[in-house]
């Protein structure tokens, strides 16, 4: 197996700022290696475990599917039945589970910035994969949607890339715009504009769906969070409403051009963001998304296993 950039070596993978263009490259190719059946044997057993103490489908499955996968033993957290119900706090469930013996830990928790602490505390030496703080870094689903995007057009110099959806909370559009604009990409806004504040406009203009559909490379759609679209009264959607308005119904996806591709981080709400038949149409990559998340989660706790001094071959 041959990787055309040098194999990343992190101590933690917590934030898409802390990595260059060469470092997210060797990311994808590193990933696509596993893809292709790249396998690592390990010095020693290396135990893993994924604190999520906010909730998930693809992030916690797939991180413990990379780890099963490159050999690491798992151990299991359920967070309502944890300690967390007698008031410990998150960096003490994570120095627990270091004391116990865990290596590498994937952590998920609403609070921004969570990680600064755990990285700057100096009893915690676990190596941390973000799995999702607040509505700051998705690093691991930033990759991935990277890994999607270069899979299909090799490239990343000057493709149009629009970001559409509940821009304000969303970690994945935070993580996506930087590190799209670094390689390259263009990047463009979508959905009501009222989410669209000053934060986004230093990467990309607003425009309406109906025109980034005629030009996009990549439309890449976000989750409308439920209490936002439950209310009219509010100043919310109807689900009815917000897709008339900002999602991609059957006529908009069939003025796309013929090699641009839809994508969402899932899960997605059918029929408010996409059109429930578009979920799953030809132009869509939101399962090999998923697909790919498994890779990328391997080729990030790798990063850390090298860091650590703990790998004995990669073949
Ligand atoms: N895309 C994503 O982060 O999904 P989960 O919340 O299910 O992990």
């Amino acid at each position: 197996m041959m990787q055309i950039t040098k194999p990343v070596s992190f101590e933690n993978v917590v934030s898409m700022e802390d990595l260059s263009t060469e470092d997210v490259l060797s990311f994808i190719h590193e990933a696509q290696d596993f893809k292709t059946g790249k396998q690592i044997e390990l010095k020693r057993p290396v135990y893993a475990a994924n604190l999520f103490f906010e909730s998930s489908t693809r992030t916690h499955t797939s991180f413990e599917m990379a780890e099963r996968k490159l050999g690491l033993q798992v151990v299991n957290f359920d967070p309502s039945n944890s300690s967390l119900s007698k008031g410990e706090s998150m960096s003490d469930t994570v120095k627990t589970f270091q004391a116990i013996g865990v290596d590498l830990v994937a952590i998920r928790d609403k609070k921004n910035e969570y990680y600064k602490d755990l990285i700057a505390d100096p009893n915690v030496h676990v190596g941390i994969a973000n799995g999702g703080d607040g509505s700051g870094q998705h690093p691991s689903q930033s990759l991935l949607d990277m890994m999607t995007i270069y899979e299909e057009f090799g490239h990343f110099e000057g493709l149009k890339v629009a970001i559409v959806g509940d821009l304000t909370h969303s970690r994945v559009a935070r993580s996506n715009m930087e590190v799209l604009t670094m390689l390259g990409a263009h990047v463009y806004f979508g959905g009501p504009k009222k989410w669209y504040t000053e934060e986004f406009a230093k990467y990309g203009e607003w425009m309406p769906i109906d025109d980034l559909v005629e030009e996009m490379d990549v439309m890449m759609f976000l989750r409308v969070q439920h209490e936002r679209i439950a209310d009219d009264e509010n100043g919310s959607f109807s689900a009815e409403k917000y897709h008339a308005q900002y999602g991609l119904t059957a006529e908009r996806e069939s003025r796309m051009p013929q090699r641009s591709i839809i994508m969402h981080p899932a899960p997605v709400n059918r029929g408010v963001e996409i059109a429930d038949e578009l979920v799953e149409c030809d132009k869509s990559r939101i399962f090999e998304q998923m697909h790919n998340g498994v890779f990328v989660r391997m080729a990030i706790m790798t990063s850390m296993l090298r860091n650590r001094d703990l790998i004995k071959e990669e073949y």
